[in-house]
C-alpha cells in the first residue's frame, strides 16, 4: 500500500493496474466457459453481465490500493468525487461482440490519466495470455518483452486495421467511405473488434496503421500510451496530436502516417 503522503511511484501504479487487469481477465474467461447473460443497448450494441462484473472487479482492485483516485469506466460513467490528479479510464471488456459470439479476441483495458495526460497503459488479452504494458517515457512491453512498431514504408505494403461504431446504421459518418479508399491502397485490412488490441498490435508491429471514427476515451486511453511508447505516431485526421476525447484516431508506425492522412482527407468517392 503506498504512503498516502507521497504520490505513488509509476511502478506501484502499473502493478496495481496489472493485477486488476489480470483478475478481470480471469473473470472474463470464467464467464466465457460457464455462460453469460446478454442485454441489448440497441440491435447491434450488446452488453453482458461479464462486462459489468469485470468492471466491478477492476474498480474494487484499484480502489483498495488507491482509494482517493478518480474513475471513468464504460458501464458506470464518471466517478469524479475528490480532487485527485489521477483518473483511471477503464474498458472492462473491449470486444464485447466478439466475447458474446465466443470469438476469442477481447481484452481488459486500463489507462491512467494524470493531470489530463495518459501516463500508464495496461491491456490484457486473457485468451492469448498477452499482457501489454507501458509507462510514459519507459517504453512498451508485452509479457515483459520490449515492443516496437513496424518498419513498413508504404501503404501499398501495409496491413491496416479499422473498426465501426455501433451507430453505423444511423450516421453517414460511418467509416465505410474510408474503408473503401484504404481497401484500394493497402496490402490488406482487418477488423478485429477490439480497438484497444488494435492499438497494441500497432505497437507490436503486427499492424502498420489503425484508423477509426467515433471511438470513446476508454477505447483509446491505455492503448494510446502503449502505441506511443513503442514508437507509434498518433493523431486525429487533421494530423493534430491525439486527444482521447476527440473520437478520431490515426495510429501508425510513423512512416505511413502522412499517406494515411492523405487518404482520410481525400474528396469523397
Ligand atoms: C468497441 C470495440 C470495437 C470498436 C467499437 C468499440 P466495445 O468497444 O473497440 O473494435 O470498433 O467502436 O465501441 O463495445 O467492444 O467495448
Ligand atoms: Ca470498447
Ligand atoms: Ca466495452
Amino acid at each position: 500500500m503506498p504512503n498516502p503522503l507521497e504520490p505513488p511511484s509509476h511502478g506501484v501504479l502499473l502493478q496495481a493496474a496489472v493485477e486488476a487487469a489480470q483478475a478481470a481477465g480471469a473473470l472474463l474467461l470464467r464467464y466465457a466457459e460457464t455462460g453469460f447473460a446478454i442485454e441489448y443497448k440497441n440491435p447491434i450494441n450488446l452488453v453482458t453481465d461479464a462486462d459489468r462484473a469485470a468492471e466491478q472487479c477492476v474498480i474494487d482492485h484499484l480502489k483498495s490500493r488507491l482509494p482517493d483516485h478518480r474513475f471513468l469506466a464504460e458501464e458506470r460513467g464518471r466517478d469524479d468525487e475528490g480532487s485527485s490528479p489521477y483518473c483511471w479510464i477503464i474498458d472492462p471488456l473491449d470486444g464485447t461482440t466478439n466475447f458474446a459470439h465466443n470469438y476469442p479476441t477481447y481484452c481488459v483495458s486500463i489507462g491512467l490519466e494524470h493531470e489530463g495526460r495518459c501516463i500508464i497503459g495496461v491491456v490484457f488479452d486473457p485468451s492469448r495470455n498477452e499482457l501489454f504494458t507501458a509507462i510514459e517515457g519507459r517504453g512498451a512491453h508485452v509479457n515483459g518483452r520490449p515492443l516496437h512498431v513496424s518498419e513498413t514504408q508504404t501503404l501499398d505494403s501495409s496491413l491496416l486495421v479499422t473498426g465501426f461504431a455501433y451507430d453505423i446504421r444511423e450516421t453517414k459518418r460511418n467509416n465505410l467511405d474510408h474503408f473503401v479508399k484504404f481497401a484500394l491502397k493497402a496490402q490488406g485490412i482487418r477488423r478485429t473488434g477490439s480497438a484497444a488490441l488494435d492499438l497494441c498490435y500497432v505497437a507490436a508491429g503486427r499492424f502498420d496503421g489503425f484508423w477509426e471514427v467515433r471511438l470513446n476515451p476508454w477505447d483509446m486511453a491505455a492503448g494510446s500510451v502503449i502505441a506511443r511508447e513503442a514508437g507509434g505516431h498518433l493523431t486525429d485526421f487533421s494530423g493534430k496530436g491525439l486527444s482521447i476525447y476527440g473520437q478520431e484516431l490515426v495510429a501508425s508506425n510513423g512512416r505511413i502516417h502522412e499517406a494515411m492522412l492523405a487518404v482520410l482527407n481525400q474528396a469523397p468517392l
